[in-house]
C-alpha cells in the first residue's frame, strides 16, 4: 500500500528564473499509474527526482504512505527508478545487473536468485539471463532496466521516458506490455513521457505539466473532452485541435466573418460564462463537417485551402490554410485547420473546402485566462 503526494512542492536551480517545479500539488493513489507529461522542459524530470530523492525539494514537501520523505536520502525511499539511458552496467549480465541493488541490501542469495528468476519470466528475459547489455538489442535492455526495478518490489516506480530510445514499433508494443505489468504487480507508478499518445494509452490518469505548473490531472478520455484550458486542449490530442479566437457569440451563435454565422451549438448557460463578447473556439479534427467545395460553395462556413493531405488507410487528416477576409474579427492560430475527412471523400491538394464545426463539438475559452468556459464559475 503506497501512495504518494506533492504538497507545494518547487525545485528552483536559479533563484533568478521561475522554478523548475513549481508549487505542485498532486495525490497519487495506491496502484495508480499516473503519467506526468508535457513539452520538453516543462520539468517533468525534474518532479520525478524530487519523488525519488535524486534532486531537493526547495519548497513544500513530498509524502509517501502518508510520511513526509522530503529529507529522506533516495536510497532509503524505497523507489525504484527506470531511466531513459536504462543505466545498466555494461560489464555485468542481465542477472546481476537485476541482482545488484539486493545484494547491496543484503538480501539472502537464495531471494534474489528466486526474484530475478521471477522478475524475467515476467519480462520473457530468461535466455537473456547470462547475456551483457552489449549484446542485446534496446528492447531487451529496456526490460532489463524493468526487471532490476520490480526486483526490488519498491512502494513507487519512477520510470522517466522509458520508451524514447525504442523504435516506432516496439514502442507501441512496449507501452501495451508495461501497463498490462503495472497493473498486475499493482505497484504505485509515476511514469514521465512528453508523449501525448503514451500518456493517454498507458495511464490511469494524466498529469499535464506546462512551464513546471500543473495544468490539469484527470482520466485520458476526460482530459480530451474537458481540456481545462488551451494548452491542454491544444497538447492532447494528435493532430491537435484548431485554435480560432476573437469568435464573438450572439445568441449562441458564433460570427466568423462578415455575414458569416455558424451555429456552434453552445449552451447558453455557458455563453454567459464569457467574461467579455469574443471567445476563444477549439475544433477537433474529428469535428468539422466538410459542407462544400470550390464547385459547390456553401454560406455559413469557413472557406479553407486544402494543403498536405495524410492518408492514413482508414482516415485522412487534411491541413488546410483558413482562408479569412479582411474584415474577419476571427484569426486561426498559426493559420492552420485540420481536418478528418472520411477516406472515400476524394480531396486534393490546393482545392477549396467549406467546413463546419459539428454542433454541439466545440470547446469554449475565455480569451483572456484560456480557461475552458465548463470551469469558469
Ligand atoms: N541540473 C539543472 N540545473 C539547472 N537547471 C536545470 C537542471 N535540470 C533541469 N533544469 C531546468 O529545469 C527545467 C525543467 O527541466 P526538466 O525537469 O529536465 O524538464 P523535462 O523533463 O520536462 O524535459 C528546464 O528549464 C531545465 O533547463
Ligand atoms: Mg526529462
Amino acid at each position: 500500500m503506497s501512495t504518494v503526494e506533492f504538497r507545494n512542492a518547487s525545485r528552483i536551480y536559479d533563484n533568478t528564473r521561475p522554478p523548475a517545479v513549481n508549487r505542485i500539488n498532486l495525490s497519487i493513489a495506491d496502484g495508480e499509474f499516473l503519467v506526468l507529461v508535457g513539452p520538453s522542459g516543462c520539468g517533468k524530470s525534474t518532479t520525478l527526482r524530487m519523488l525519488a530523492g535524486l534532486e531537493p525539494i526547495d519548497e513544500g514537501s513530498i509524502f509517501i504512505d502518508d510520511v513526509d520523505v522530503s529529507e529522506v536520502p533516495a536510497r532509503k525511499r524505497d523507489t525504484a527508478m527506470v531511466f531513459q539511458s536504462y543505466a545498466l552496467y555494461p560489464n555485468m549480465t542481465a542477472r546481476q545487473n537485476m541482482a545488484f541493488a539486493l545484494e547491496n541490501a543484503k538480501v539472502p542469495k537464495a531471494e534474489i536468485a528466486q526474484k530475478v528468476e521471477n522478475a524475467a519470466k515476467m519480462l520473457e528475459l530468461g535466455p537473456l539471463l547470462d547475456v551483457k547489455p552489449g549484446n542485446m538489442s534496446g528492447g531487451q535492455r529496456q526490460r532489463v532496466a524493468m526487471g532490476r526495478a520490480i526486483v526490488r518490489s519498491p512502494k513507487v516506480f519512477c520510470m522517466d521516458e522509458p520508451l524514447s530510445n525504442l523504435d516506432a514499433k516496439l514502442r507501441v508494443a512496449t507501452r501495451g506490455q508495461i501497463a498490462a505489468l503495472q497493473r498486475s504487480l499493482g505497484v504505485t507508478t509515476v511514469y514521465v513521457t512528453h508523449d501525448q499518445t503514451e500518456a493517454m494509452t498507458m495511464g490511469d490518469r494524466v498529469c499535464v505539466l506546462k512551464d513546471g505548473v500543473i495544468q490539469q490531472v484527470d482520466e485520458p478520455t476526460h482530459l480530451y473532452e474537458h481540456p481545462g484550458n488551451t494548452f491542454v486542449a491544444g497538447f492532447i490530442g494528435s493532430p491537435s485541435i484548431t485554435l480560432m479566437d476573437g469568435v464573438s457569440l450572439e445568441e449562441g451563435r458564433a460570427v466568423i466573418g462578415e455575414g458569416h454565422t455558424v451555429d456552434l451549438g453552445i449552451e447558453r448557460e455557458l455563453a454567459t460564462r464569457a467574461k467579455g463578447p469574443r471567445v476563444t473556439v477549439g475544433v477537433r479534427p474529428e469535428a468539422w463537417d466538410i459542407v462544400g467545395s470550390s464547385a459547390n460553395p456553401v454560406p455559413d462556413a469557413l472557406p479553407l485551402r486544402a494543403g498536405l493531405i495524410e492518408h492514413l488507410g482508414s482516415e485522412a487528416f487534411v491541413y488546410c490554410d483558413a482562408i479569412m477576409t479582411p474584415d474577419s474579427p476571427v484569426t486561426v492560430r498559426g493559420q492552420r485547420v485540420v481536418l478528418r475527412a472520411d477516406k472515400r471523400q476524394p480531396i486534393t491538394t490546393g482545392e477549396t473546402l467549406y467546413a463546419r464545426p459539428r454542433f454541439g463539438e466545440c470547446y469554449f475559452f475565455d480569451p483572456e485566462s484560456e480557461t475552458n468556459l465548463e470551469y469558469v464559475a
